[in-house]
């Protein structure tokens, strides 16, 4: 049997994907910026059976439910069509993030099952084309292949949307896991209801796409103040957005607008620190490594913190051959 391990985390958008140009080839309509997180890793392993007749899924040590299970069978028939081979495969998945912190996402999730199921098909495993191919399980998973801050290239085709990385001074994101449900609405729902109703989108589209360069260069000057506030606004923009659509989407609950109001008031107080928040309630709180520690205790109160850094891009094992 062949197998293949790979190792993943969790990114957090500092300017926002959402939005789609094309659902098939999970093309964004407009380029994203994130930080992989040292926090929460996601370990995959696939491994190939000539035998069997179909896929398994298993998610920490339980057969994942039908849907969980559709998405990866779909992610191995495009493996298995790119790589020319045809066998099923076992899929392994252990992911740390506790429910409910918030970072349960997919992205750490199918960038480690494109490394793992890659290596095992024999597709090359160079980060572009990891980014490439964890784009089509989830989008936000093509920027978790790439080490600390990366920018996801919206791109005009397969090949050429891909993500890569970016310099940027050093920087902490302190999460925030407030006590609120996970999102209601998943975001691929989202974004599709916001493209088709909110008046807001075509707005959010041009101001997203102006935001991305502009923290583009914030980066390249190590600008850690223009950073944040181009996050946290871009961030605000992207809630607002979603609220306009109809039905409205609001991932924003009381308990994630108390830690909003929080930042504001650390930043009058002269502790610069910048929130962001993804499809759901939690928050991250953007802040100068010499500060994190003092952010975190200040939202110690509102929700369970965790200070997270730049963390490692995909990190792929080849097992020998082996038989059994
Ligand atoms: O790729 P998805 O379906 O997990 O969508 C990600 C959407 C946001 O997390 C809200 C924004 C982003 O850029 O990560």
């Amino acid at each position: 049997m062949t197998a293949a391990t790979a190792h993943a985390h969790p990114n957090i958008a500092l300017v926002k994907y959402w939005g789609k140009r094309d659902e098939q080839l999970m093309l964004p309509q407009t380029g994203s910026l994130s930080m992989t997180l040292d926090i929460l890793p996601t370990t995959t392993t696939v491994e190939l059976d000539p035998d069997a007749a179909a896929d398994e899924f298993v998610l920490g040590d339980t057969a994942a439910g039908p849907a969980a299970t559709g998405r990866v069978v779909r992610f191995l028939d495009l493996v298995r069509e790119r790589a020319g081979r045809p066998e099923r495969a076992v899929v392994r998945s252990v992911n740390t993030a506790p429910t409910g912190a918030g970072m349960a996402s997919s992205a750490a999730g199918f960038a480690a099952l494109a490394g793992a199921a890659s290596a095992a098909y024999g597709l090359p495993t160079d980060a572009r084309s990891l980014s490439v191919l964890a784009r089509r399980g989830s989008g936000s998973a093509a920027r978790s292949v790439i080490p600390g801050l990366a920018v996801w290239h919206a791109g005009h085709d397969d090949s050429s949307s891909f993500a890569e990385p970016v310099d940027a001074p050093p920087m902490r994101l302190v999460a925030v896991s407030v006590d609120a449900p996970e999102k209601a609405v998943s975001s691929r729902e989202g974004m599709r209801r916001t493209a088709l109703t909110s008046p807001f989108h075509t707005a959010w589209t041009a101001s997203a796409s102006r935001d991305l360069e502009a923290m583009l260069d914030a980066c390249r000057d190590g600008d850690f103040s223009r950073i944040g506030r181009i996050a946290e606004t871009n961030a605000l923009r992207m809630h607002a957005v979603t609220q306009a659509a109809d039905p409205p989407i609001r991932y924003l609950r009381p308990s994630s607008i108390a830690v909003l109001d929080e930042v504001q008031s650390m930043r009058r107080a002269g502790l610069e620190a910048y929130a962001t928040a993804d499809a759901g309630p939690h928050v991250f709180v953007l802040a100068r490594p010499a500060d994190a520690d003092a952010v975190a205790r200040a939202l110690a109160p509102l929700g369970e913190v965790r200070v997270a850094g730049p963390g490692p891009g995909v990190r792929v094992e080849r097992h020998d051959e082996r038989h059994g």
